[in-house]
């Protein structure tokens, strides 16, 4: 088992794949490491790649602007990481081989982290976190327990902000959220 230390560290010197050639900064996560909800994306855009922080671009400020609605903030009680933590070029998709090479860090993060409720951003995390044969449209929203944790997908903040007409839908989603931390883990609310 790795501890916080030694997993930043091999991360933030990772080689394995080849957007360590082009990247600026790791993009590790954030959050209270004690956090009970983690919240996972795809893999860092143009801003996080220059901040090395987890989505502070636009579609990161609309996700704050929405879970602070549910009383939910990566400073205080979520945690927020991507699946894969360098940029892809362009911000396409994250390759399966990239995916692969990463996705180790993501697992010892959780294993670490011990997360009760597991929220997908957008499809590709949901592909890769609940069924590789997962549809956002149809199925964002609904609840899947595996190893003790409850995790849903919700729409990635880039799509909403392509399209507003998906935002009452994450809204809805966001109060199924606001509920299931209410009964696995209460004390997210204090
Ligand atoms: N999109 C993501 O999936 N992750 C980020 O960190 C930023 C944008």
């Amino acid at each position: 088992m790795t501890n916080w230390e030694e997993l930043h560290r091999r991360c933030m010197s990772c080689q394995k794949c080849a957007l360590a050639d082009t990247r600026t900064n790791v993009v590790f996560g954030k959050g209270p490491k004690d956090a009970r909800v983690m919240f996972i994306g795809e893999g860092p855009g143009e801003n996080e790649d220059l901040q090395g922080e987890p989505f502070v671009g636009r579609g990161g400020q609309l996700l704050d602007e929405m879970l602070s609605l549910v009383g939910l903030s990566r400073e205080k009680n979520f945690y927020i990481t991507n699946i894969v933590k360098c940029r892809p070029p362009k911000n396409r998709d994250p390759l399966n081989t990239e995916q692969d090479a990463c996705i180790g860090y993501l697992w010892d993060q959780m294993a670490l982290i011990r997360p009760r409720i597991v929220v997908c951003l957008g499809r590709i995390a949901a592909m890769r976190l609940i069924s590789p044969s997962y549809r956002i449209t149809r199925e964002h929203g609904q609840w899947m327990e595996k190893d003790g944790a409850y995790y849903t997908a919700i729409y990635h903040p880039a799509a909403l902000l392509r399209d507003p007409t998906k935002k009452p839908d994450t809204f809805a989603d966001l109060r199924s959220i606001r509920s299931k931390i209410r009964e696995v883990c209460p004390e997210v609310y204090g």
